[in-house]
């Protein structure tokens, strides 16, 4: 009788673990991503309960949260704050054949902790009425004293920077990345602030020359319907840096299943998803961003409009591990 309630219990208990939902703690928020997630459901018959918030928030609940944390899958964006998820504990290493072969082995972590998605590149910006084209091809030239009073950029301890600053670290080693560093910050034409958006805007109103930004950004003001925003595009020239060099500086955007999801198998089947074909153009296309899997169509004009190009190779894990040095060297050369 004994073992006979024992193993009524175990069958109550797997059903609760089987239940079919996926927890999603998402912070994304875009059209698109309706269709990710129905399209999910009505390929695998898994229910997706999605929670939105902000980047660093999301990290926090599922922190605070602990081992009762209903969350199985966290998505969200650059590869240092997967890392910086990662190193609190917060995922689970998953090996699944589907996701190494779809997602090229320098966009996921090498342990199986987390995964790109979509790929973001940070290109150059400049006002093509200062600026003529090939005047600025790569991310070492910003420090060039020619630039004295014209470069605009955001904090130091905005992740993007931190996660560029981690990639020159690994080309340059630390000395020419603190020298750039150094040299850009003496650039400035003022002190940082604002995000992405804002230097793109600032370079377009002839406050600065030229910026960095992820072209996401840039391909929202393009696209905008606004006609401030269209026509501050129309005055950008964009550089997809360091062609001839070691490529440009990418990152992603990405997901992990989290080290205490209450339903597995259903989250990676959910990561899984993600890597196919429709859920991959979902996923880039909701943020102006590129596939990770090669070789799909790019429908999104402004992307298309880049053409191919030269991306560095570094695994973007190491943008993460290379992030507390990139942070000592902006705080050493004063870079806000
Ligand atoms: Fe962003």
């Amino acid at each position: 009788m004994k073992s006979l309630a024992m193993l009524l219990a175990v069958c109550a208990f797997s059903a609760t673990a089987q239940e079919n939902v996926v927890n999603v703690y998402s912070s994304r928020h875009y059209k698109t991503d309706e269709a990710l997630y129905e399209s999910f459901t009505k390929a695998t018959g898994i229910k997706v309960n999605r929670i939105e918030g902000g980047e660093d928030a999301l990290i926090e609940r599922v922190r605070n949260e602990g081992p009762r944390s209903p969350a199985d899958v966290l998505i969200t964006v650059d590869a240092g704050r997967l890392w910086r998820a990662e190193q609190l504990g917060l995922f689970q290493p998953v090996k699944s054949k589907t996701l190494e072969a779809r997602i090229p082995e320098n966009l996921r972590d090498p342990a199986g902790n987390w995964f790109g998605f979509s790929m973001r590149a940070r290109v150059i910006a400049y006002n093509k009425g200062r600026v003529k084209p090939g005047e600025i091809e790569t991310y070492e030239q910003l420090a060039d004293p020619k630039w004295k009073g014209r470069v605009c950029m955001r904090s130091s301890t905005n992740v993007y920077n931190l996660s560029l600053m981690g990639a020159l670290i690994d080309h340059l080693g630390e000395a020419k990345a603190e020298a750039w560093a150094k040299g850009v910050r003496a650039n400035l034409a003022q002190e940082p602030r604002g995000g992405d958006t804002d230097q793109l805007m600032a370079v377009a109103a002839g406050q600065c020359d030229v910026t960095v930004s992820n072209q996401y950004y840039y391909a929202r003001l393009a696209r905008s319907e606004k006609p401030e925003e269209k026509q501050a595009a129309e005055r950008l020239g964009i550089v997809l840096p360091n062609q001839q060099t070691w490529g440009t500086h990418v990152n992603i955007s990405g997901a992990g299943v989290l080290k205490n999801a209450p339903h597995r198998d259903a989250a990676v089947k959910f990561l899984e998803h993600l890597a196919s074909d429709d859920a991959q153009r979902y996923f880039a296309d909701g943020n102006n961003e590129w596939p990770v899997v090669a070789k799909l169509p790019i429908d999104n004009p402004v992307l298309a409009g880049f053409g191919d190009f030269k991306r560095d190779r570094l695994n973007v894990a190491v943008l993460g591990r290379n992030q507390p040095a990139a942070q000592k060297i902006y705080d050493r050369v004063g870079w806000k």
